[in-house]
């Protein structure tokens, strides 16, 4: 049932409920509604602030029952030369041509740049991916990078505290994990600025020479070959979930 004042918990606004199906965003849902293509449970209904329980009232775009859309995650391992908006407005090619048709109305939650090989999630659950790109949530995403030179426990430190870029952008402290030979390192980082780890590195004066993604919070990129996309498992994203709560 339609109501003008919320009376239940499980009630939310129509504009709400429809964009929640998952085939119009807010505005949209906002504009079909006032345009009288939306109705409940049989009746037209125009306004988009009217209260309605999803779970029981019938939502029909143009005469269509709206049913809800299944919610998918998968993985990429991103190939480097790939850029990760959806139309490259220099002709470049983008990691939706990678994306099987049953993905298609999948986005990658948080980007990589075009030099950046690894892990990319992708998803149709906007909630979730904002959950995870959040900041103030604090999911971990680690880097391998290999640099130009050797890495002193004097670089990990200065990223460890929290530094400036060269634009003086102060950055919330990385984790770093020196290996082998010291000139790759695993860096995690809980914020996701433009070319962080890049820049990061370069105010330090290294030269990346490879970067790639490899966890986002439970995560792992694993042994997935770049360019292999795959579903994340129940499991995984159970663990993942649970992690963000
Ligand atoms: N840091 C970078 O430098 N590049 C990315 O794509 C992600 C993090």
């Amino acid at each position: 049932v339609v109501t003008k004042k919320r009376q239940t918990v499980s009630q939310i606004s129509l504009c709400r409920a429809l964009s929640k199906l998952g085939i119009v965003s807010r505005s949209q849902a906002r504009l079909a509604i006032s345009a009288g293509r939306v109705t409940v449970n049989g009746r037209t209904v125009r306004d988009a602030d009217a209260w309605l329980d999803p779970r029981s009232d019938r939502i029909a775009l143009d005469g269509k029952t709206v049913r809800p859309t299944v919610k998918r995650y998968a993985m990429m391992n991103k190939p480097t030369g790939l850029v990760t908006t959806r139309s490259d407005e220099r002709g470049r090619n983008t990691v939706y041509a990678l994306l099987p048709p049953e993905y298609a109305g999948c986005f990658p939650v948080g980007r990589l740049d075009k030099d950046t090989g690894g892990l990319l999630l992708f998803t149709n659950d906007t909630r979730f991916g904002e959950t995870i790109t959040n900041p103030e949530r604090k999911i971990h995403k680690s880097y391998v990078a290999r640099v130009d030179h050797t890495l002193t426990s004097r670089d990990a430190e200065i990223m460890e505290q929290g530094m400036s870029l060269a634009d003086g952008t102060r950055l919330m402290p990385a984790m770093v994990v020196r290996h082998g030979d010291r000139s790759v390192c695993t860096i995690s980082i809980t914020e996701g600025k433009n070319r962080q780890v890049r820049r990061m590195l370069e105010t330090l004066g290294f030269k990346v020479l490879s970067l790639v993604r490899v966890r986002i919070g439970s995560l792992e990129l694993g042994d997935l070959a770049p360019g292999q996309f795959r579903a994340v498992t129940a499991k995984e994203l159970l663990m993942l979930k649970e992690s963000i709560q």
